[in-house]
């Protein structure tokens, strides 16, 4: 099948940055403006990602914050799930630190970084400085020829948030960011939970489309689907490429990172579960043997 054919899937962006740069404002806005908001009346439960349908009618999957933690252990784990990586810097503040280590975790992964300038209405604001600091780091800002875009955004007040997500549908659109909604299902557990309702995940689908009654493996664990929930904990009937569910009806705890497969029937997700738990208590056994 001819990968341009297939149709676009919506962009997964890590947002990193330095502590108190403004990450969460920056979130909480995008999310309170979004037509999702308008549509569930703003209800907002913490799943592990969350999508941003846009005006135009494109989404953005938001991989919720603190970010740095849940990209590493995804990464070390061999789970890319991240397309594109928004660096927040407060324009007060310029680069600090933990700048330099989104940086350098974004670089390592070979994600492409769009810079939010954050905090422009702060009367301190000094967008060139952070433009500076940035190349300091060897991150070539478009201003300075470079590649990266910056936007100067306001988290308080919205100013500029339009902008940013137009960047990061525009940067997808080049990066091509596509996906087969009638393959078999693949994804990332994002996280794992056990509420009142028992073990749930919060599953990334990479390809295929997601509905209830379907089997996945993950790890040593499986589930028939019994419901799936959105980030406002609304039961959806299916989920396409590209966007964050809960999932619920485990047997055991899925892990992050672990890859969420679809499995023909029970008997198959219980078999390659049966044996990922013997591997798992072989490799156990012969570590205490060490
Ligand atoms: P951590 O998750 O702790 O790393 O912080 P964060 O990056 O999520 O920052 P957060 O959104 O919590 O914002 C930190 C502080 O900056 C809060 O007091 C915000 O109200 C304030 N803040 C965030 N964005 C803006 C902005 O655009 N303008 C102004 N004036 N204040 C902002
Ligand atoms: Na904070
Ligand atoms: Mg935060």
């Amino acid at each position: 099948e001819d990968y341009a054919e297939l149709p676009q899937r919506p962009p997964v962006v890590t947002i990193m940055g330095h502590v108190d740069h403004g990450k969460t404002t920056i979130l909480d806005y995008m999310r309170s403006t979004s037509v999702a908001a308008g549509e569930f009346g703003g209800i907002t439960q913490h799943i592990g990602a969350f999508s941003v349908p846009l005006a135009s009618g494109k989404k953005i999957t938001f991989l919720d914050t603190p970010g740095h933690a849940a990209f590493e252990t995804m990464r070390a784990r061999g789970a890319n799930v991240t397309d594109i990586v928004v660096l927040v810097v407060a324009a007060d503040d310029s680069v600090m630190p933990q700048t330099v280590e989104a940086i350098k975790h974004a670089q390592s992964a070979q994600v492409p970084i769009i810079v939010a300038i954050n905090k422009i209405d702060k009367p301190q604001a000094d967008p060139e400085r952070v433009k500076q600091d940035l190349a300091r780091q060897g991150i070539e800002v478009e201003d300075f020829g470079g590649e990266v875009q910056t936007v100067n955004v306001s988290g308080k007040t919205g100013q500029g948030i339009p902008d940013l997500e137009e960047a990061i549908t525009t940067l997808s659109e080049i990066l091509d960011h596509r996906a087969d909604p009638l393959s078999r299902v693949e994804g990332w557990v994002l996280e794992g939970t056990t509420k009142k309702s028992g073990k749930v995940a919060t599953v990334l689908v990479r390809t295929g489309t997601l509905r209830q009654g379907d089997i996945l493996v993950a790890g040593n664990t499986w589930t028939r689907v019994r419901s799936l929930h959105n980030e406002a904990g609304l039961v959806v009937k299916e989920v396409g490429p590209g966007m964050p569910v809960e999932v619920d009806g485990w047997r055991e705890q899925p892990i992050a990172g672990d890859e969420a497969l679809q499995a023909e029937d029970e008997q198959q997700a219980a078999q390659v579960t049966e044996l990922r738990t013997e591997k798992i208590e072989r490799e156990q056994m012969a570590k205490d043997m060490e």
